[in-house]
């Protein structure tokens, strides 16, 4: 298949009453991974890649990885700029072909998130492309990237948030962490407030680590998007870590990352099938 557009993408998950994953990826091994994943049991999500992880290749590069990893794949699958932090970003990922973004003004105050977000919607919607932003910051550790603000959504400011921004998808902070390292505590009442009043689907950050049967929950609520980074990431490192441990003279690069691929895909298609009520967990 080619990359759906995340219009498409959103429109598809509602119809079919889908929780989406949106999974994080890195690199080549990752991203062949996540499809894999989704493609063996044929539900759809996306692949994303935050700002901080592009460094490490660009936009061009992941957008053509997917296109050739997609070849042979019948189910649909979008690709997402996750945390994204410049508008020079957004472009870049857009002229790249990416089919949904998102703009992290969060740690921003409330008219200056509105401006940033206003910005990539007029850029991203002349090619039809939605955009999520997020209002509350999210604490925790991303990569490199710590965050140790705790900012729950507030009601009151999501109907303007949203109107004004033009966002499409909005996430919210209602306790989810991003990592592993600090609990979540999810506050399934402020979600459904949040929902009460929200014009556009839901995101959930920092799926890794949150029960499944409040992630499941979520999906009375109007969430539509549920991101896990670490539960994917922790899968590759463990690969390579235990072949170490095992031996400090292992060299076999192909092999591991070959089961590396593996052990990620496997992952990804537990998650998606549990989250949606598919397999127990
Ligand atoms: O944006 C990415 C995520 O929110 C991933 O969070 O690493 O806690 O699953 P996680
Ligand atoms: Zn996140």
């Amino acid at each position: 298949m080619k990359i759906v557009n995340g219009f498409d993408l959103l429109a598809y998950a509602k119809e079919k009453k889908l929780l989406l994953p949106a999974f994080n990826t890195t690199n080549l091994e990752m991203t062949k991974a996540i499809i894999k994943g989704l493609n063996a049991v044929h539900l759809p999500g996306m692949v994303q890649i935050s700002s901080n992880n592009l460094h490490l290749s660009n936009p061009e590069v992941i957008a053509y990885m997917m296109r050739e990893f997609l070849k042979g794949t019948d189910t649909p699958v979008g690709l997402h700029l996750d945390h994204g932090k410049s508008f020079d970003d957004v472009k870049a990922c857009v002229d790249a072909g990416f089919t949904s973004i998102m703009v992290d003004a969060s740690h921003l105050n409330f008219e200056e998130n509105i401006k940033e977000v206003q910005k990539t919607v007029e850029y991203c919607h002349f090619y039809h492309v939605p955009v999520e932003a997020e209002l509350g910051a999210i604490m925790g550790k991303e990569d490199d990237d710590v965050n140790e603000a705790d900012c729950k959504t507030d009601p009151a400011l999501v109907k303007e948030f949203v109107e004004r921004s033009g966002c499409d998808i909005l996430a919210v902070s209602i306790g989810n962490v991003h990592g592993l390292d600090a609990v979540a505590k999810i506050d399934l009442a402020l979600l459904k407030r949040i929902a009460e009043v929200s014009p556009v689907p839901l995101v959930l950050h920092g799926g890794s680590g949150i029960p499944f049967d409040q992630v499941k929950q979520m999906r009375d609520y109007n969430m539509i998007k549920v991101n896990y980074g670490s539960d994917l990431r922790r899968a590759f490192i463990q690969t390579f870590g235990e072949a170490y441990e095992k031996n400090h003279n292992e060299a076999n690069l192909y092999g591991l990352s070959a089961k590396a691929v593996e052990n990620v895909s496997k992952t990804a298609a537990d998650l998606v099938l549990i989250i949606n009520g598919l397999k127990e967990s």
